[in-house]
């Protein structure tokens, strides 16, 4: 499973390259708008360097037209740089143009499988069911990733599956086990992926005992 930094924070995205274990990343408009008054381009373009992986800038015009335009702008800040297109009507077909362009698109704010269907009909090189916005409303997002993968599996479409709105580590280990192609989650859930407290305690004990050893 690749991960994905769902993050438009160049501080966060260095550390977890650092890592060695940031294969893309993901950014929305919510996102951009943390990081102040970003110039949008320049900004991904920043990180495009940081990450050779595939790094999602978001359109944000509401018909097909507007979308197309940002399409063909945005693609052109990298060579690694994905559209993302809502899934909507108007975002389907933007994401069927530009994908016959071989422009990859993912598409965005997938909430049911239905959705994820039409969204690969439509040649969309990625697909983003949102986990937690679903599980916030009482429903269950691992279960629509697990329809989505059982779906796809019936078929050769191209389409990955991204699993986003990821909020903790469990959201990550049910994708890893159902075979999500892709997951993409905020800096703070890849550092507690790292955590367990007897890693800490076992490391504290055997560096005490070294030193009582005499040895430095
Ligand atoms: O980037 C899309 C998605 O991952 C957003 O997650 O936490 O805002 O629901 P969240």
């Amino acid at each position: 499973m690749k991960f994905f930094l769902d993050t438009a924070n160049l501080d966060e995205i260095r550390e977890a390259a650092s890592f060695g274990i940031a294969d893309g990343v993901t950014t929305n408009p919510t996102l951009i708008s943390k990081e102040g008054n970003v110039d949008f381009k320049q900004h991904i373009a920043a990180i495009c360097e940081i990450v050779k992986g595939p790094v999602s800038a978001e359109c944000t015009s509401e018909d097909t037209e507007g979308m197309l335009r940002e399409g063909h702008e945005y693609s052109k800040i990298a060579p690694n740089v994905v559209i993302k297109c809502p899934l909507t009507r108007a975002g389907l077909k933007a994401t069927r143009k530009l994908s016959d362009e071989g422009i990859r698109v993912n598409v965005t704010l997938c909430f049911s499988a239905a959705q994820a269907i039409m969204a690969a009909k439509a040649g969309a090189s990625f697909i983003s069911p949102f986990l937690g916005r679903l599980d916030d409303i009482g429903e269950n997002g691992l279960l629509l990733l697990q329809d989505i993968i059982e779906v796809y599996r019936n078929y050769e479409w191209k389409t990955e599956v991204l699993a986003a709105s990821i909020r903790h580590p469990i959201h990550v280990i049910e994708a890893a086990r159902m075979g999500a192609d892709i997951a993409t989650m905020p800096f703070k859930v890849i550092d507690l992926l790292f955590n367990h407290p007897l890693t800490e305690k076992g490391q504290a004990q055997f560096l005490a005992d070294w030193r009582k050893s005499g040895r430095k």
